[in-house]
């Protein structure tokens, strides 16, 4: 189990989750994609509504249940559960629960799917702790700005002050290798982040045309950049998995 984790908002957690998780998927692993914000961003670009009969409590019974609120998507192998199951409710549920509740959850399931992917919501809750005791990674996505590495230290600083083992592995996106600034934030990454992912997604505005395609970048635009930049990033993490 990974997730696309940050404090900060905005950086490409959504868009990461949606199309490594699509990667994974072409690569023939089956994969469930969990919408963890409220906001739906996932549930929306694959096409599904963030609504869910029964609400949350329904997933702590059993495989039945789930079945009834996982939905298929339009991309082969990937299911999604969708946002709305991202609520108070959700909060509830994992403050009564001890430690990797979020895997105790996922139990009914765990043998249907290969990889599950949480795309979170950007903050340190009940939730994210959670989160952080359930994932073998979390995956977060860094714009080369001082500010954003800023964030990771924050998170570092947290899990360590927690003694939570849970892995940070930082990859870059929304990159621009013409900036002198983003091009040092990069190069300096290795020496303080050793774990950090080395294939960087590039800043493209073909990455905001998902909202308008509602698809992953390799359903619309296989050979841009960026959906080749996603590609060798999810073959990157493929092989620390393996
Ligand atoms: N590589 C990229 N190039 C250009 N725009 C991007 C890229 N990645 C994300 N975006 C855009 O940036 C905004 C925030 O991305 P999103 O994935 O929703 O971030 P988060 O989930 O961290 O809040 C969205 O409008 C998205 O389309
Ligand atoms: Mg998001």
């Amino acid at each position: 189990m990974l997730a696309l984790y940050s404090i900060k908002g905005g950086v490409g957690k959504t868009a990461s989750a949606v199309n490594l998780a699509a990667e994974a998927a072409a690569a023939g692993h089956r994969v469930l994609l969990w919408d963890l914000d409220p906001q739906a961003a996932t549930t929306f670009y694959l096409r599904a509504k963030p609504k869910v009969r029964g609400g949350v409590a329904r997933l702590v019974k059993g495989k039945a249940a789930f079945d009834k609120v996982v939905r298929a998507t339009q991309v082969a192998n990937l299911d999604l559960l969708p946002a709305a199951l991202a609520s108070r409710e959700l909060d509830h549920l994992l403050a009564e629960r001890r430690d990797n509740q979020l895997r105790r959850i996922l139990k009914p399931i765990r043998d249907d799917y290969d990889l599950v992917i949480l795309d979170c919501p950007p903050s340190l809750s009940t939730l994210s702790e959670s989160v952080f005791a359930s994932v073998d990674a979390l995956l977060v996505p860094i714009v080369p700005t001082v500010l954003s590495l800023r964030t990771l230290e924050q998170l570092r600083d947290f899990l360590d002050a927690r003694d939570i083992p849970c892995p940070v592995w930082p990859f870059v996106t929304l990159a621009d290798r013409r900036r002198t600034l983003h091009r040092e934030i990069i190069a300096s990454l290795p020496e303080r982040w050793p774990l950090r992912l080395s294939h960087a997604i590039p800043s493209a505005s073909v990455v905001e045309r998902m909202g308008l395609e509602r698809a992953p970048l390799r359903a619309f635009a296989p050979r841009t950049a960026p959906a080749q930049a996603y590609r060798r990033l999810w073959e990157e993490i493929a092989q620390r998995l393996a």
